[in-house]
């Protein structure tokens, strides 16, 4: 369904009205293309004294190919330099009147930003910090990053990335995903980064090469692009979705060059034939997209059994029943990746959802339950959570709830199904070993999802 109000606000005389009634003004969202750069331009790095990630970010950055800028001699002059990035170490800030130091490096550069810009705090999980006040300190970035984001203009994002003890070295894949146009729908968010043995990509371009990726729900929609982003960065599709979406099912597995599978995931065998499908083609899965969801959408007072039981089954009962079958045949090595799409319906609520919110933060639980499981053999399972993305799902729903769903959030429109896509593909690059356990929203700071 087609965003009228964005292509009106893209033309030129759009514009102008739109700028003229102080109307949401949608920015043009830059998406990564293969070929190219990290990022579009220098990056700006400064932080707290006494911060002890900057010297890993400038190295890892520069053996990235980023050019990397110091801070400019105050006062900056009239036309100051234009950055694509700005990373802070906030790191060495351990109590309020550190905090200061946000405000000093961000106010000068924020008019700086080139369209599409990146924001980036780097943060201790404030558990880790130093007695109540560093507490306070770090728990303030969470307040400073999600205000800053929803202040953020012209397709910018913000984000703030909370480092455990010992996780600095696993900065890589996290920074590559949030400075680079692959996060172009992701803003306000807050990540934990946690120590753990990581798998450095020989080539970050096609990070899961070699590896062996399921993707569910793949013939329309979020799932087909998981595909697509997926064969992109190097892995050999499975796709799996109901023989009723076959055609679309085999367009999608023949252009990623992959495997399908058509298969009900709620049937009693379903579990049992999928890992048999794997086990007999490839021995294994290293990757697993759980993207196949319905809705049914009803207030609960008028929500028939089935609308309740479907929703239930298709969303939750039968994503953890496919897991289980996969982990209890062994064909999740060490350091496999699962993925489960969630919703900010899940963490927010929606009203006439109370079925598919259930479903949906049952999702965040399987994913922290198995992420607790399964930490030992550094298999990551994580969930992401799609704002509103611009899909056969949603095109169904009617017009007013989908105009406002499409501007309430930070970026004034909705995802591409490429954004959740792109999310997920961080999730599963092995050298995201760092991050599990976690609810990445994908919603463009959507006012609807808190
Ligand atoms: N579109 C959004 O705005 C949005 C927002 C939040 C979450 N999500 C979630 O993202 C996922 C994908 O959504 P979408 O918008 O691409 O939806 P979609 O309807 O386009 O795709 C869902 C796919 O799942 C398949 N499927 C449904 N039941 C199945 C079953 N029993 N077995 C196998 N396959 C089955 C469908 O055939 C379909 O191809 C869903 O889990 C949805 O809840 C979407």
């Amino acid at each position: 369904m087609a965003d009228r109000y964005a292509s009106f606000a893209h033309s030129g005389p759009g514009r102008a009205v739109i700028r003229r009634l102080g109307l949401p003004d949608p920015p043009k969202l830059h998406r990564h293309r293969p070929g190219e750069p990290l990022v579009s331009g220098p990056v700006l790095l400064d932080g707290a004294p006494g911060g002890r990630v900057g010297d890993a970010v400038a190295k890892l950055l520069a053996a990235a190919g980023v050019e990397l800028a110091e801070p400019a001699p105050r006062p900056l002059p009239d036309r100051p330099r234009l950055y694509a990035g700005l990373v802070f170490d906030a790191t060495g800030i351990t109590d309020p009147a550190g905090l200061r130091a946000l405000y000093d490096f961000f106010h000068p550069y924020l008019r700086s930003l080139y369209p599409n810009g990146r924001v980036v705090v780097l943060g201790t999980e404030p558990a880790a910090a130093d007695g109540a006040a560093g507490t306070a300190a770090q728990q303030a970035l969470e307040g400073f990053t999600r205000s800053l984001a929803k202040e953020l203009r012209r397709g910018a994002t913000g984000q703030l990335v909370q480092i455990g003890p010992g996780a600095e070295q696993n900065l890589e894949s996290t920074l590559r995903f949030l400075l680079s146009a692959r996060s172009a729908y992701v803003t306000g968010q807050v990540l934990q980064l946690q120590a753990a043995p990581v798998a450095v990509p020989a080539d970050w371009d096609r990070p899961l090469a070699g590896k062996i990726a399921l993707v569910t729900g793949a013939a329309g929609g979020i799932g087909a692009a998981t595909a697509q982003v997926l064969a992109r960065d190097g892995a050999q599709l499975v796709c799996l979705d109901l023989a009723a979406a076959g055609d679309a099912l085999a367009a999608v597995t023949n252009q990623v060059g992959g495997t399908a599978v058509q298969l009900d995931l709620t049937a009693s065998e379903a579990p049992g034939r999928l890992a048999e499908h794997l086990a007999g083609r490839f021995g294994r899965v290293d990757v697993v997209a759980h993207v196949a969801g319905i809705t049914r959408d009803r207030t609960l007072a008028r929500m028939q059994p089935d609308g309740w039981d479907q929703v239930l089954e298709v969303n939750l009962a039968a994503v953890a029943r496919a897991t289980e079958a996969l982990l209890a045949a062994e064909l999740v090595p060490d350091g496999g990746r699962l993925v489960a799409v969630s919703s900010v319906s899940g963490i927010a609520g929606n009203r006439g959802q109370t079925n598919y919110g259930a479903s949906k933060a049952g999702l965040v639980g399987l994913v922290r339950g198995l992420a607790g499981e399964l930490a030992g053999r550094r298999v990551t399972a994580n969930a992401v959570a799609p704002g509103f993305i611009e899909t056969p799902m949603t095109a169904q729903m009617p017009r007013v709830p989908r105009e406002l769903a499409r501007r309430l959030n930070s970026l004034a429109q909705a995802g591409q199904p490429v954004d959740v896509a792109e999310a997920i593909a961080w999730l599963a690059s092995p050298g995201s070993g760092g991050v599990t356990g976690q609810v990445l929203r994908v919603c463009g700071q959507s006012l609807l999802g808190a």
